[in-house]
């Protein structure tokens, strides 16, 4: 077994992390407070009870909800500062993180409103916390490519805050293929490129997230071995997976912790990432991922380095950034 504090102490990179998901339900509470916001909810703990979930779309749908209470700059200022603050607990030296502005300019609030308050967090987390950064603007899959299109335009103006683009939401019944187009629009204008694919979506959508959407990294990806031809291709081109352990849990994607399928995956060398998703939804940040995967899988010492080091590889920070985080 590995020596006291070896997963506390490991220099932590996260890849898979929608900021909207961290949101806690007692900052929940406090935003609805201060924005006059009733909650179905009579208590943090009632909330909390409510996080029983039977798939990905019964958990979307609470989180679309939670997302209601974030109205001003302030809020997302302090929705993201609170997640750099587990960072800097856990050892978090570098974060890519998502966010869904569609769930936001649907309900009125501005895109620039949104923008400012995760990146003054981000520059100020940068300065007081040294946690580098990179923001991934993510479509919503259950809407359509044109409103994902206007979503890239309005982004516009902000295109030196976002380094990427991403696309997440209710997988099944929205293939990647459906933003080919939009995704060729971000292609041309620079950003790096993700998916969601195989987290409860066939491999054939793994498949077209690369072929279609040509995105350099694959979000859950954890199907992918129901395909060997899909496997070989990942293993040789080394192509990053963002798995998320608790979260695949609690979605049940797996029935238990023990039933996950990463030791298959690293044993078969693809570049595995561990990470939290949802960590206000799915039982915790990093740390908790990292505790509850060695609880039930016992890695070794050398396959949380090669964890370690295939998080660094997979993400976008510079090669200088790269270098201090080895
Ligand atoms: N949005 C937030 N978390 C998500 C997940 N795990 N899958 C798809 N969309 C999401
Ligand atoms: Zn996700």
């Amino acid at each position: 077994s590995l020596p006291n504090d070896f997963l506390r102490a490991l220099p932590k990179v996260e890849l898979h992390m929608h900021i909207e998901g961290s949101l806690e339900p007692e900052l929940m509470f406090r935003l609805a407070q201060r924005n006059h916001i009733e909650l179905p909810y009579d208590s943090v703990e009632a909330l909390r009870q409510a996080y029983d979930f039977s798939n990905l779309q019964s958990f979307l749908d609470l989180y679309y909800q939670g997302a209601n209470v974030l109205q001003t700059e302030q809020d997302f200022f302090d929705l993201t500062w609170a997640y750099l603050q587990r960072c800097r607990q856990q050892n978090v030296a570098h974060v890519e993180i998502f966010f869904d502005p569609q769930t936001h300019t649907d309900r009125g609030i501005p895109l620039e409103t949104v923008i400012h308050g995760l990146t003054r967090a981000l520059e100020q987390g940068e300065r007081q916390l040294g946690i580098s950064h990179g923001l991934i603007l993510c479509f919503l899959r259950h809407l359509s490519e044109e409103a994902a299109l206007d979503t890239l335009e309005q982004a516009k103006p902000f295109r030196d805050k976002i380094i990427g683009i991403g696309l997440d939401s209710s997988e099944l019944g929205h293939p990647p293929e459906k933003f080919e187009r939009a995704f060729a629009a971000a292609r041309e204008q620079g950003y790096k490129l993700v998916a969601h694919a195989g987290e409860e979506g066939p491999t054939e959508y793994i498949w077209q997230a690369l072929e279609r959407l040509k995105v350099q990294r694959i979000d859950h990806g954890v199907a992918c071995l129901e395909d060997p031809a899909l496997v070989t291709y990942l293993a040789e081109h080394q192509i990053p997976l963002t798995v998320c352990p608790n979260s695949n849990v609690r979605l049940r994607v797996f029935d238990t912790m023990a039933d996950h399928n990463l030791k298959t995956l690293l044993d078969k060398d693809l570049k595995v990432t561990l990470n939290s998703d949802d960590p206000a939804y799915f039982g915790g940040y990093m740390l908790e991922n990292y505790e509850n995967v060695q609880e039930a899988l016992n890695l070794s010492r050398a396959q949380w380095l090669q964890l370690s080091a295939n998080a660094i590889d997979a993400s976008f920070a510079s090669d200088t950034r790269k270098a201090q985080l080895y």
